[in-house]
Order: structure tokens, then C-alpha cells, then sequence
């Protein structure tokens, strides 16, 4: 059993492989959070709590209970009963009052995972992989039930968590707070690692030691963002990719949320993730209900390394879904760096016939083939094909793409209006707007109101019209800007608050859609690049394009970051052309392969137009990625080199799961004058193994020698050049 009562301690412990999460219901009826690290017998832990240390006990010094309230470690805190750290919860009751107050009533415990209405989140494949704790606390006076859901996964070190709020009296009550994780740690000892950037610079990894206060990142941009990341990892501070303890935490969501540490009067940590509760507010109607979405939790004795391969391991298995879940994905060439607007059908056709020659394996037709669209000034919302562009009609140049032997994948932004839209001059009121503002203008463009469900009706029936006439088999879904002057035309006043919200779970119910009616189609998720590469998107697409930067270079970094919790088999990348149209760098075409090789593959550039021996190592790049695509998607990723402390080179691993063989790449960022061969130690191989490197047939060496010695990299001449080489047990 995964999960336990304990009537004496009136406790609950929760094992998730070798991690255990412990909670108890103490005086009062308040659930207290007592432990969640590496996995202990079953005792009684809840000395842990201090309930006895005056003057903080309430039995014994009732005069004092604020003093008990803000330092008993809570399990999900409520607003204004005299804990004064950050909360979880808040609400305006029927009397516009703050104050909530939840004390436990009842509990179950049942094998599998429920499915959050409405919300990606991480499933079981079968009901034996996790077992689910349902504790449901109540606030009488507001008469609301709260019921927190924790999932224990059997054989990963994964806890998820997630909160049902319901209103079970007879009048409104407003939710203007609804976090759905908090984590008390009985110290201050920890550093706090999160991922930030921006456009084209997206998850770079950042690191500091908790201080006095709160410490947070977050979005309000309507989207998890190019910004920050809604991923936060806590860590000792001696903790490494290989030692040390981490927690990770990942919100399973793609729009406004917070991820807030906050140190306390007593050293104490309290950390939280949710929702952002700027500008929300949730009405609840009598028998009402509102799920908040998943934060998966994720332990590691082992260093940051072992929390990311418990992240892959999860989301490879348990978040992705549909045909492509455990599939290579298509080699693809992408229009967009190859023309931008500036493309026919027969130009498209050119690419392809050109691509297919080389063993590429799918054309994706990128921004520009729909309305009167040549420039990102016009036509979003119009998704009927640009006939003067596409000569000869859609179904034409796929029919045409498809007799090369090649799949047709197409682009589509279907969140957006142009104001230059037949869509806008007919429904200017499907915009999200502030009646009487000025609406403002980003990439030239509105977002449309996705809480409506006749503008995502409308929206979807354009989409079906254009897959259904022709073979189809690939969506870029993009996304290219943030949400500003944030209202409905089609919300009351009491819930414009709630419009944030409702455009995400518009989102999704549009991506439901779509993947339940096109099975077959392979989903890819963009938002300008990077900005919303979360695992609520990686519900509906088994991949997501990690930034418009693709310099092999920058990619490092990138990807490195983007690592911390998603599998590389998810990350989008591309060979694109020199110099970098992002950077102005140019690197080695073969650099450029090896670095993309690590995602999902493919090119954006105009292969009829590249030097024609990049193009001639075309074929033997597609020999390699299709050599060790099974690696990359199904092996343990270790990474080796870290850009963000030593940007002169970058090395990573992976490794099959039975050890039997290892991928490894290496990239010399700069050359050196007059330097000794690197030793670079790999990772993850069996001790008692001996392992040979495919072109070296003859040498063998231990796995021991190889994690404990490492191996001498050298001889490598020049800036940006790449190495791979290939591990296999004798
Ligand atoms: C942003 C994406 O990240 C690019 O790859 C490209 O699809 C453009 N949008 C098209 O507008």
C-alpha cells in the first residue's frame, strides 16, 4: 500500500517509490504538513510539529493562538486567522469577509488518479501505478468543502497534488485565492533554482540561496511565458547534478501562476504554487465546484539529475498521450527561416522535392498560406487559404507534397484576430477588450475571447474545414502574444475576474477537440518559441518548440535549462542556416545537427539554397539522429557540462535504461590555445560493465573507469565543433 492512515497519530503517509510525504490532523482539526523527503518506516513523526512548545499551544494558552496559527506548518493555509505568512486560500463570503478557516472532516483512499475536469495532468496507465488520497477539510461558516487530491506514483518518486473547492451552502461565495500546493520545510537551508528568460533566451537556469521573505517568479501574461517558467526546484545547498537533496515542483498549467518560497520568523521554508491570484476571482454558485490544477511534486536524494529523469520518466509515460506518445516523430522541414512570408505552393513544392531527395521525412507550411496574409499585419482569424499564394489550392500542393513520399504539416495561431481580419470586421467583439479602451496592439494583433464557446466554435469549424480537405498530418499550434486590457464582452461584472482562467480551459478545450477528433495528427505547441513549454501544453502535444533561437550555440543553454523537468523527446529543434538569423553566429552544419538531435529534429532553412555540401550531409545526419532517436527518447539523460558556469564547452548523455549502451556528445563552445585533452567524466553506465566506443571496437574499458576517470576529449580544432560518440556494453 502506497498509502496509509494512522488512527493513533492520525496521520497519512504517502510512499511514492523511495520518497514518503506525511501529513497529520492535529488539535482543532487542522491538517498539518510533518514530512516529505526520503522514505521512512512507519512512526509516529508528529513531534516534528512542536505542538507542545509554549507559548504556541493553543489547549494550554488559548491568549496566544495567532502565535500557534503562524507557526504551525500547514498543510493548505488559509487567509486571516493569524497565520500571517503567505496563504493558499482565500474568499469573499457571503458577506464580503476574507477569513477562511478549513479543519479536516473526512478522508479516502483508492488506487489511480483522477482526471482534473477540464485540466491536463498526469494520468495512470493502469489503476496499480499510483494510489490517490482524498482528504476533504470544511469551513462551516462559509460553508465551503475543500478537497485536497494527492496521487502517490508506486515506482517514481512523484507526489501530485491538486485542490477541489465546493460551495455546499445557499449563497455565492467568491474564491480570490486558490494556490494548489504548499510545502512547509523545517528549514532555511535551501537554494532556490527557477527558469527565466525571454523571447529567444528562454529557461535559463537560476540559482540562489533562500533569504528572509518571499522569493517568487510568476506570469500574469496569460501564459506560463518566455519570462519564467512554472518550474521551481528547492535544493540543499551542496546539491548537484549527482548528489545532494532536491525537490522539484511543475505546475501543470499554461497561464498566470506563481511559484513563491517564503522564509520565516523561525528559519523555517513555506513554499507555494498555484494560480496567480492577481486580478482572479472565482464565483461559486450554490453546489458549485472549482478544480485547481496539478502541481507535480518530485523528490531526489540524488542531486538535480535525478529529479530531471524522474520528471522524463513521468511525463514520457504519464502526461504525454495520443499515436506519437512512444514514436519517433517525423523528420520535418519548416518553412519559416527558409521564406518567412515570402512563399508559393511551388516554392513549398521546390523544399519538399528537394528535402525528400535527402531522406527528410515531412514539409510543415508555416505563418502566411491563409487569408490575405504576406506580412504578420493582416488575416488572423481567416484561416481559408490565400488562393493567389497557394496556386492551385490546398489539397493540390499536399497531393503533390505526399507524392514525394512526404507528410504535409500546417500552421495555424487560432487565438489570435488581426484587426485586418474579415474575422474582426465581423465580430470586433470577440476580442478580448475593456469597453471604452483603446485595444493594445502586440505583433500587430488581438487575442480572442477563448472562455466563449461560440468564438472557439467558430474558430474550430474554420480549422476542420482546412484539415478535412486535405491529408493533413501535422499542427503547428503557435501562440505570439500576452494578453493585455483583460475583460469579456460575454462575463457578467462579478466574473470578469475569471477571464484569465477561462481562456486557458477555452485553450484546452479547443486542444481536446482538436486531438480527439484528429488522432492522427501530431500536435506541436509554439508561443512566439518558447513561452509556453509547460506540461499543461505537453498534455495535448507530444512536443513543443523550444525557442525561435536556433543557434546551436544559444540551444545549449536552452536546452540545458528546459531539461531541468521536460524530456528532451519533447523539445522542438531545428538545423537552421547560417549566419543565425538570431544571433548573426555561424557555427558547423554538423554542430547544428548534433544539437538538434537532442529534440525532436528536423530543418528550417531552404534546402535548395544551402551550400551544396551541407546539403550532401543531409542523409548521413538522418542516419545518425535515426540511430540514436531511440536513445534520446527513451534512454536517462544525464547532463555533464553546464554552460551557465563554463561557456567554453557543453557534453550530455544518454543512456539506455539496461545500461547496455550510452550516447555521448560533446561541444568544444571555444578553442583553446595550447591545452591538454579534457577529462570529462560520462555518467549513468553499469560499474561491473565493460563498454566499448563503436568506432573502437578494441578498447574496452569498465564502466568504473569511465564514470570514475572519465575519458580525455581532445584534438578538437576550432570553435563550435561537436563530437558524439557511442557507448555499447561488450
Ligand atoms: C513564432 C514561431 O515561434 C515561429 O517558429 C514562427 O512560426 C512564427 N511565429 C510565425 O509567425
Amino acid at each position: 500500500m502506497s498509502i496509509t492512515y494512522n488512527e493513533k497519530s492520525n496521520s497519512f503517509k504517502l510512499t511514492a517509490n523511495n520518497t514518503c510525504y506525511i501529513l497529520s490532523v492535529v488539535s482543532e482539526g487542522y491538517l498539518a504538513h510533518v514530512y516529505f523527503g526520503k522514505v521512512l518506516p512507519d512512526e509516529n513523526l508528529n513531534y516534528l510539529l512542536r505542538l507542545d512548545e509554549n507559548p504556541f499551544t493553543p489547549e494550554t494558552n488559548n491568549r496566544d493562538r495567532a502565535s500557534f496559527m503562524d507557526t504551525l506548518p500547514f498543510e493548505y493555509p488559509c487567509f486571516g486567522l493569524g497565520d500571517y505568512r503567505e496563504h493558499a486560500l482565500s474568499i469573499l463570503d457571503k458577506n464580503g469577509a476574507s477569513t477562511c478557516d478549513l479543519r479536516y472532516k473526512s478522508y479516502k483512499i483508492y488506487d489511480g488518479k483522477p482526471v482534473l475536469e477540464g485540466l491536463p495532468a498526469t494520468f495512470t496507465n493502469s489503476p496499480d501505478e499510483a494510489q490517490t488520497l482524498e482528504i476533504t477539510m470544511e469551513d462551516k461558516a462559509a460553508e465551503l468543502e475543500a478537497t485536497l487530491i494527492y496521487t502517490a506514483f508506486e515506482k517514481l518518486d512523484v507526489i501530485t497534488r491538486s485542490i477541489r473547492i465546493k460551495n455546499v451552502g445557499q449563497d455565492n461565495v467568491k474564491l480570490t485565492r486558490v494556490y494548489s500546493a504548499c510545502v512547509e520545510f523545517d528549514t532555511d537551508k535551501l537554494d532556490m533554482i527557477t527558469l527565466n528568460g525571454s523571447w529567444a533566451r528562454e529557461r535559463a537556469l537560476e540559482r540562489a540561496p533562500l533569504h528572509h521573505g518571499k522569493q517568487s517568479v510568476d506570469s500574469m501574461r496569460g501564459e506560463s511565458s518566455h519570462q519564467s517558467n512554472p518550474f521551481t526546484a528547492l535544493c540543499s545547498h551542496k546539491a548537484d547534478e549527482d548528489s545532494g537533496e532536491a525537490y522539484g515542483f511543475n505546475f501543470v498549467y499554461s497561464g498566470n501562476f506563481v511559484s513563491q518560497a517564503e522564509v520565516t520568523q523561525h528559519k523555517k521554508t513555506r513554499y507555494l504554487m498555484g494560480i496567480n491570484s492577481n486580478d482572479f476571482e472565482w464565483l461559486l454558485e450554490p453546489d458549485e465546484k472549482f478544480t485547481a490544477p496539478e502541481v507535480v511534486m518530485v523528490y531526489s536524494d540524488s542531486g538535480l539529475g535525478k529529479m530531471s529523469r524522474t520528471f522524463h520518466d513521468l511525463y514520457r509515460n504519464n502526461l504525454v498521450r495520443g499515436e506519437y506518445k512512444d514514436k519517433r516523430r517525423p523528420i520535418l522541414i519548416n518553412n519559416w527561416e527558409a521564406t518567412y512570408f515570402n512563399f508559393t505552393a511551388e516554392k513549398l513544392y521546390q523544399i519538399a522535392e528537394q528535402a525528400s531527395k535527402l531522406g527528410i521525412e515531412m514539409l510543415v507550411m508555416d505563418d502566411g498560406w491563409f487569408g490575405h496574409r504576406d506580412a504578420d499585419n493582416s488575416s488572423l482569424g481567416d484561416w481559408f487559404v490565400y488562393d493567389s499564394k497557394i496556386e492551385g489550392g490546398l489539397k493540390a500542393l499536399v497531393d503533390r507534397v505526399n507524392s514525394l513520399g512526404m507528410k504535409f504539416g500546417i500552421w495555424f495561431e487560432p487565438e489570435m484576430v488581426s484587426p485586418d481580419s474579415q474575422l474582426y470586421r465581423e465580430h470586433p467583439d470577440w476580442a478580448i477588450q475593456v469597453k471604452g479602451r483603446e485595444l493594445t496592439l502586440c505583433r500587430e494583433q488581438y487575442v480572442l475571447d477563448y472562455s466563449r464557446k461560440d468564438v472557439r466554435d467558430y474558430i474550430y469549424g474554420l480549422m476542420r474545414k482546412i484539415l478535412d480537405s486535405a491529408n493533413i498530418e501535422y499542427i503547428k499550434w503557435d501562440m505570439n502574444r500576452q494578453l493585455t486590457e483583460v475583460a469579456s464582452n460575454a462575463l457578467p461584472r462579478e466574473r470578469q475576474r475569471e477571464l484569465w482562467h477561462r481562456y486557458v480551459l477555452g485553450v484546452y478545450d479547443l486542444m481536446n477537440r482538436l486531438t480527439t477528433d484528429y488522432p492522427h495528427i501530431l500536435l506541436e505547441n509554439c508561443s512566439g518559441g518558447g513561452a509556453r513549454f509547460d506540461p499543461g501544453m505537453l498534455y495535448y502535444s507530444p512536443q513543443i518548440w523550444c525557442s525561435d533561437d536556433t543557434d546551436a550555440v544559444e540551444r545549449l543553454k536552452i536546452q540545458y535549462g528546459t531539461s531541468m523537468c521536460y524530456p528532451c523527446s519533447a523539445m522542438g529543434a531545428h538545423v537552421s542556416d547560417c549566419p543565425n538569423h538570431t544571433v548573426g553566429r555561424s557555427t558547423p552544419f554538423s554542430t547544428r545537427a548534433h544539437v538538434a538531435m537532442v529534440g525532436t529534429f528536423g530543418y528550417e532553412l531552404d534546402v535548395t539554397k544551402i551550400s551544396q555540401e551541407d546539403r550532401d550531409s543531409i542523409p548521413a545526419q538522418i542516419a545518425e539522429f535515426n540511430r540514436y532517436n531511440m536513445l534520446v527518447r527513451t534512454g536517462d539523460h544525464y547532463r555533464i557540462g553546464n554552460m551557465f558556469e563554463d561557456n567554453t564547452w557543453d557534453a550530455w548523455m544518454f543512456v539506455a535504461k539496461d545500461k547496455s549502451e550510452a550516447l555521448f556528445e560533446f561541444v568544444q563552445v571555444l578553442g583553446r590555445p595550447n591545452e591538454r585533452s579534457r577529462s570529462v567524466k560520462l555518467k549513468g553506465l553499469d560499474r561491473e560493465v565493460y563498454y566499448y566506443e563503436e568506432s573502437n571496437p578494441d578498447v574496452l574499458l569498465s564502466g568504473a573507469a569511465l564514470m570514475q576517470c572519465g575519458i580525455n576529449i581532445g584534438g578538437i580544432w576550432g570553435d563550435y565543433q561537436s563530437k558524439i560518440l557511442h557507448f555499447i556494453k561488450k
